[in-house]
């Protein structure tokens, strides 16, 4: 039988990347979890390597082993190599938390197919400042209504692929949501071919990518005499490899079903 002292066996997709590599990190030096296996791709330089801080654990493309001696996996990635996990997760019956970005409609429907088989954590932003920011944003929302004028600006390192962010959007989905509108009506991208004034009820979404920037969120609520501004700004990425293996835990409990951090933070 499990002692409930036992540390959760955590097991990292695509280890070699910029957040697989915090969040081995982090989990190799958390009290409350072990690293049970971290997988990377076979022509890495990586493969075979031990991970450093391990105990002799070395990276491996052994999914189906990993996955197998793991109470959950973490996947920073992108959305087709998400989905190929999560096969061979449903197989393993391995609860899996998904932090990778960029998913089409129809590739995030097949996310929340999956969540009947296995439980699916699906975190855009794993940091727990954020989630709170998010919070934050819909109470604003909801006091304000339809009184002020919503524009979303997020900034990203120039290596980033996708535009807006998943946590941008999911900012203006939390907007929406609290004022039981639509973001698909609301949402504006690109202003630049349409001469016309804003609507009331537009959402703008502004982009910036340069540099080594981690990750700001900015939303502006602009009333016609006062501005409230709510921010976050990540200081490295270890806000998103500690909320990952905090929620990875959580998870490792849950039944089947689809989650957000929102759900864990309460
Ligand atoms: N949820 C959050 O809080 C949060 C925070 C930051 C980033 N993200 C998202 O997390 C994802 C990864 O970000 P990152 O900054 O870590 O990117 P990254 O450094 O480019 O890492 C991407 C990882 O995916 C692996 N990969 C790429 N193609 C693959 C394939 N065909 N098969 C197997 N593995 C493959 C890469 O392996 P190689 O090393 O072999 O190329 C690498 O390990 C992005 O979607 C990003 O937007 C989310």
């Amino acid at each position: 039988m499990q002692s409930q002292h036992l540390k959760t066996a955590i097991c990292v997709n695509a280890a070699t990347g910029k957040m697989g590599q915090q969040i081995t990190h982090q989990i190799i030096e958390s009290d409350k979890a072990d690293l049970s296996a971290a997988f990377c791709r076979s022509g890495h330089p990586y493969f075979n390597k031990i991970v450093r801080g391990s105990t002799n654990l070395p990276y491996t493309n052994d999914l189906s082993a990993g996955l197998s001696m793991s109470q959950v996996v973490i996947d920073f990635s992108l959305p087709t190599v998400s989905l190929a996990l999560i096969d061979k997760a449903i197989e393993c019956k391995t609860p899996i938390l998904i932090g990778t970005t960029g998913f089409s409609q129809e590739q995030f429907q097949l996310v929340e197919k999956a969540s009947q088989q296995i439980p699916i954590l699906w975190a855009p932003n794993t940091s727990i400042g954020v989630n709170v920011t998010i919070s934050l944003i819909a109470k604003a929302a909801a006091q304000l209504g339809n009184q002020a004028n919503v524009e979303i600006i997020e900034s990203h390192h120039k290596h980033k692929v996708d535009a807006p962010s998943g946590t941008a959007l999911k900012m203006g989905e939390a907007i929406c949501e609290a004022t039981h509108t639509s973001l698909r009506k609301r949402a504006v991208f690109q202003r630049h071919r349409e001469k016309r004034q804003r609507k009331d009820d537009d959402i703008g979404f502004s982009v910036i990518r340069a540099g080594e920037i981690i990750g700001e969120h900015k939303v502006i609520f602009a009333l016609d005499n006062e501005v409230i501004n709510i921010e976050h700004k990540a200081q490295n990425r270890r806000c998103f490899a500690e909320g990952a293996v905090k929620a990875a835990i959580w998870l490792a409990k849950q039944k089947n079903g689809l989650y957000s951090m929102q759900d864990f933070i309460g």
